[in-house]
């Protein structure tokens, strides 16, 4: 069965999907000795004969997922230009090669995801599918009701007007006060935005929640493996996430603005039928 060929180059844990597109637009990948940088262009595995930098793909790797508790002033890459410590330097006995499910901050801590998995690490990060993400802060200040209920309800940030989000008053310590908040967005800085424009900036963040994980009691700097159970059921949410915003845009009458989704939910409906949406398929 023919797939495209950045998925078949992230499916073998070489790169995630992001950075396999990246290669092939930078002309490093070639198919059957001729260099590609078409990103759409579709390959055989049986049959066609790709390679990364002149080496041949090795197989594809069983899905590897696992939870590392940041600890603060730690890049959450795994390269870093300037030297500083990455998440990488954690990962230590990890043979397979696992890409982290999005960003924290260099002073932030707290749960990140690590997985080969890229087409649900897509899923988990796209604000489309709104997984759920809990972050436990320490804030100057005491909220005043007002103030929550306006970040509740969504604030303006210079990218835009955040969504709904979820806050829960935890304590106040002397005059501060620990929070729990609760987005389905990513944006770069956003808690820390979003306690700004509400006046009470962040001291602290630590992320303690992503979709259906908890940061439980791992301590800063430790990692593990997801039981096969959270793994299962972490896909299963994202499975219900996608197949959720599938159908709320099936359900809406087509309009300019939303034609771009509606044809893309569509591809994807029919690529599922094939079998190519790799969330559903049981891997090693
Ligand atoms: N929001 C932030 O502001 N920082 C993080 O690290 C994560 C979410």
């Amino acid at each position: 069965m023919e797939v495209r060929l950045q998925k078949l180059i992230a499916g073998t844990g070489l790169a995630s999907r992001r950075k396999a597109e990246a290669l092939i637009t930078a002309g490093r990948v070639m198919v059957n000795g001729t260099t590609v940088t078409e990103l759409g262009t579709k390959v055989d595995p049986e049959r066609d004969h790709v390679k990364v930098d002149g080496k041949h793909l090795s197989a594809p790797q069983p899905f590897v997922y696992l939870m590392l508790n940041k600890p603060k002033n730690v890049v959450s890459t795994l390269d870093d230009p300037g030297g500083r410590t990455t998440v990488k330097d954690y990962l230590r006995g990890v043979s397979v090669r696992v890409f982290p499910v999005g960003r924290l901050d260099f002073d932030s801590e707290g749960l990140m995801l690590l997985t080969n998995n890229g087409e649900l690490a897509q899923a988990m990060l796209h604000p489309r599918y709104h997984v759920p993400k809990t972050y436990l802060i320490k804030v100057k200040g005491v909220l005043t009701d007002d103030e929550i209920r306006s970040l509740e309800q969504g604030v303006r940030l210079e990218d835009g007007m955040t969504s709904p989000a979820q806050v829960k008053k935890v304590r106040k310590v002397e005059a501060n006060s620990w929070l729990e908040i609760t987005i389905r967005e990513g944006r770069k800085h956003q808690v820390k935005r979003m306690l700004e424009v509400v006046g009470h900036p962040v001291i602290k963040l630590l992320r303690i929640r992503m979709g259906s994980l908890s940061l439980g009691d791992l301590l800063p700097g430790e990692f593990r493996f997801l039981t096969d159970r959270e793994a299962n059921t972490l896909r299963r949410l994202v499975e219900e996430r996608v197949a959720l915003a599938e159908e709320s845009v099936a359900v809406t009458p087509a309009r300019p603005a939303r034609r771009e989704g509606w044809a893309r939910a569509k591809k994807n409906k029919s690529q599922r039928r094939r079998g190519a949406w790799s969330l559903t398929r049981k891997r090693a």
